[in-house]
């Protein structure tokens, strides 16, 4: 007879045979910056979440550097927003002052900037709107000025979220044109339509004031079309591709896994953070059980790199696994 369960009669064993693993080094934690001074302000969608302005990093700044996690994700809200996203990529802007702020005080710490225009454009858009449309084209210079710009600053690597068509070939080329040929682009290259993405949208002020994002965002029936956007992204020069989100879109995570050789971020995102601290709260659930199997599953599924909310905690329970 076989006998599997000769190898799960105690921890050490099941230790010895374990197959996934979640280093810290693979783990970024989303960070939301807001103008302004002395802020510390709850999302009240995502439990444990808070809008910080620039001076107040260091509370979050000290436990993520203390955590061992290798970097943050960050997203700036801005004071003023207005039809061409000009807070994006102006030098001085929130998003600058936090990249610089964190390369200066936690030079070891990776910054990874979002790259998109919805939290600086005053309708809440990806990208330009022109006559109630997204315009593709006209998007493009202005996401490669705010790559440019948030390099300057100092991010490690840049992440273009937005879905244009060709905007990891434009970026790549302003990149290279302004001698920021070393820093990686990490693309949102399998970025689907999704619900999931509503805390958020509070959490980033982004939500749009019409229509919604299913023109340039992917439609969540698609598997093949998102291996196609993939591989584009890999050959219009992507470092790192992502999907996203993360926990049901395991398969398009696992296809991407076999079929492609560059390393592959997931991203976890809010709706999935804040479905499990509403279940957690209100003692369905185990919290600590739940966070550590989801992000197992994706580990397993093919994640090199895991970008959640959770981060934090999830460190100190994978120890404990
Ligand atoms: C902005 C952006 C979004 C997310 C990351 N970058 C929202 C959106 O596309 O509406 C979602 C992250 C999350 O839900 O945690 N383009
Ligand atoms: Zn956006």
């Amino acid at each position: 007879m076989l006998r599997f369960r000769r190898l799960r009669n105690n921890e050490a064993v099941r230790n010895l045979v374990r197959e996934t693993h979640i280093p810290k080094s693979c783990l970024i934690y989303p960070i939301f910056v807001e103008e302004g001074r002395n802020i510390k302000r709850a999302v009240p969608s995502m439990p444990g979440i808070f809008r910080r302005s620039v001076d107040r990093l260091p509370e979050i700044m000290d436990e993520v550097q203390k955590s061992g996690i290798c970097g943050v994700l960050l997203f700036g809200i801005p004071e003023h927003k207005d039809e061409i996203a000009s807070s994006a990529y102006d030098e001085n802007g929130v998003t600058q002052q936090a990249i610089r702020f964190i390369k200066n005080n936690y030079p070891d710490i990776l910054v990874i900037a979002d790259v998109c225009l919805c939290e600086y454009t005053n309708h809440g858009h990806c990208g330009v709107v022109h006559g109630g449309k997204i315009c593709n084209d006209e998007t493009l210079p202005l996401l490669a000025k705010t790559a440019v710009s948030f390099a300057a600053a100092g991010a490690d690597i840049v992440a273009p979220s937005d879905m244009m068509d060709g905007r990891v070939e434009y970026i790549r080329r302003e990149l290279d044109r302004n001698n920021f040929c070393d820093i990686p682009i990490m693309a949102y290259s399998a970025k689907f339509a999704s619900g999931y993405y509503s805390p958020f949208r509070d959490a980033a002020d982004s939500a749009p004031c019409f229509g919604d994002r299913r023109t340039y965002q992917m439609d969540f029936a698609n598997g093949r079309e998102a291996l196609r956007e993939i591989s584009a992204d890999i050959d219009e020069g992507a470092d790192i591709v992502m999907v996203k989100p993360a926990l049901a879109y395991l398969d398009v995570l696992a296809y991407a896994r076999e079929r492609f050789d560059v390393p592959i971020a997931v991203y976890n995102v809010s709706g999935e953070y804040s479905m499990v601290k509403a279940a957690a709260q209100n003692g369905w659930i185990d919290e600590k059980r739940i966070v550590t199997e989801n992000l197992t599953a994706m580990r397993r599924a093919g994640a090199d790199i895991i970008i959640t909310y959770h981060a934090l905690d999830a460190v100190k329970w994978l120890e404990e696994i």
